[in-house]
């Protein structure tokens, strides 16, 4: 049976605006409560070591003003460990960071770096926050996180957002293999990054898949169209993907 999709909204990219002039506008908050109006379930942010978007004054914010779940996107460093366990947001997804990265370009390894990740999510579980781990669609990198006990990942679908042709039927399947894998495990299955109106239905379509959290492609819409309709058009998407509607140019998932 196909579980309800939740959509999270990544407003990281609202304050990248604020953050271009200073001062307090466009406000990430506001973002985040008109998503949860136009139909997400939750609200996503990713605090960098460099806070290049969103700041600790944010963080404080999303989680005291907006009435919905928030899920903390953070490196698994002991200075975001404390924020999280201080916040105590409903979810943590941990992410990897290079400093010098645009944006984050692949997933985290839980097979080398478990010695780093075994703490972090030990910490945030007793602390009754749900972990997920950023990885690629790969076997290992699954077989890894159930190994550290986390309940969910996110799959990182980079790689089938940016290829073409049969190269993103390939990273597409990638993916639907990597969501068998987890609902063989028991793991809760969540995807993200660069998903847009014309790639997200097939990865919503995969009936096992409960979450997609995207920011960078609705918050950009947004300057045409505004946030509200952006996340109201890609809910209309998702959902009839789920209902087995059109799966858009790359065709069923088989
Ligand atoms: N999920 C995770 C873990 C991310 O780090 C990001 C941002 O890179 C996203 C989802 C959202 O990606 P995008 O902004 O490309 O939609």
């Amino acid at each position: 049976m196909a579980l309800y999709l939740r959509l999270g909204i990544n407003v990281d990219h609202v304050a990248t605006v604020r953050n271009a002039r200073g001062g307090f506008h466009p406000d990430p908050v506001r973002a985040a409560n008109l998503a949860i109006a136009a139909g997400a379930d939750g609200i996503t942010a990713h605090l960098r070591e460099d806070r290049r978007h969103i700041t600790d004054a944010d963080l404080d914010r999303l989680l005291h003003e907006v009435k919905a779940p928030f899920n903390l996107e953070m490196a698994a460093t002991d200075e975001m460990l404390q924020i999280a366990l201080a916040g105590r947001p409903h979810a943590v997804c941990l992410v990897p960071e290079r400093r010098e990265e645009r944006t984050t370009e692949g997933g985290l390894d839980a097979v080398t770096g478990r010695s780093t990740l075994q703490p972090v999510v030990h910490a945030l579980t007793e602390a009754g926050i749900r972990v997920s781990l950023f990885i690629e669609p790969a076997a290992e990198q699954i077989e890894a996180a159930a190994a550290l006990g986390a309940p969910a990942v996110e799959l990182h679908t980079g790689a089938y957002c940016h290829a073409a042709g049969a190269d993103a039927g390939r990273e597409l399947a990638r993916i639907v293999a990597a969501a068998q894998r987890c609902d063989s495990l028991g793991l809760e299955c969540h995807a993200g990054h660069g998903l847009t109106y014309d790639n997200v239905a097939p990865v919503a379509a995969i009936p096992t898949m409960a979450e997609l959290n995207i920011g960078h492609f609705l918050v950009g819409e947004a300057v045409f169209v505004g946030l509200d309709a952006s996340i109201r058009h890609m809910r209309a998407v998702m959902d009839g993907a789920r209902a087995g509607g059109p799966v858009g140019v790359l065709g069923g998932i088989g």
